[in-house]
């Protein structure tokens, strides 16, 4: 196979590179050369200097490649709060001006590490057992996994648009994390969780949970499923 590697240059992505190499696949290396990763240095021989960002101008390299990994990325969570508009830039709007340009172009397969600056630490507090790290589960055509909350639900009129890019709820619906070095959201998150979710040809779909007692509901459960064999 031909393979787009991102972020070639890194720490992961050196190693995928000589793994697919050795596995006799041909490896089309991408990488901005971040000073932070890398000081200052000249990119690897045969690695074209791009930024993921600007996918759109660089769509040409994707022609002909049968799937595209990608490991560019900013990590290490929560150094300062100024950081950002980069982490959001690099992961976040670096992997959809990617998905957008491999859709331009017809690429369709997609290996994704992302970073827990973008999908969280998975962990979720449950007010009556404690930490829960839902695991997947399998359904007759494929996984399912679900994460669900207890905030009250979200109001029908905004249930068509939590998965619109750069939209966000009421200020209720954001936790107080004042104390903590984190922002209170740009609406990326879940624009991002639907466009990779359906890249691998799946759904994501919001419901509200019927409170026990009737009336409001106690929360909202957010479902992913995608069918077997797609990733
Ligand atoms: N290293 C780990 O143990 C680990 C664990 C879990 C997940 N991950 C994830 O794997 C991915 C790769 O991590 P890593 O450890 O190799 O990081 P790294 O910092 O070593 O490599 C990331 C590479 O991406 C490049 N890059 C950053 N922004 C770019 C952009 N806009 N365009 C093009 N290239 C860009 C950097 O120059 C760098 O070479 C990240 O998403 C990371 O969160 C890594």
């Amino acid at each position: 196979m031909r393979i787009l590697l991102t972020g070639s240059a890194g720490f992961i992505g050196t190693a995928v590179g000589e793994l697919l190499e050795a596995d006799g696949h041909e490896v089309v290396r991408v990488d901005l050369m971040l000073p932070m990763a890398h000081g200052v240095g000249a990119p690897p021989p045969g690695t074209h200097h791009l930024d993921v960002r600007d996918a759109a101008t660089w769509s040409g390299l994707l022609r002909g490649v049968d799937a595209v990994c990608d490991q560019a990325a900013v990590v290490g969570a929560g150094v300062r709060v100024g950081d950002l508009p980069d982490y959001a830039g690099h992961n976040d709007l670096g992997t959809a001006a990617l998905l957008a340009a491999m859709h331009e172009v017809g690429v369709d397969r997609l290996v994704l590490a992302s970073s827990m600056v973008v999908y969280g630490e998975g962990r979720y507090r449950c007010p009556e057992h404690g930490d829960q790290t839902p695991p997947p589960r399998q359904v007759a055509d494929g996984v399912e996994l679900s994460v669900s909350d207890q905030c009250g639900g979200i109001p029908e009129d905004d249930m068509d648009r939590v998965f619109d890019l750069a939209w966000r709820g009421a200020a209720a619906r954001t936790p107080d994390r004042s104390d903590e070095l984190v922002g209170p959201g740009a609406g990326l998150g879940l624009a991002i969780v639907k466009g990779i979710v359906e890249a691998h040809r799946g759904v994501v779909h919001v419901e509200n949970v019927a409170s026990p007692a009737g009336g409001t509901p106690s929360g909202c459960r957010f479902l992913v499923r995608l069918p077997a064999g797609a990733a």
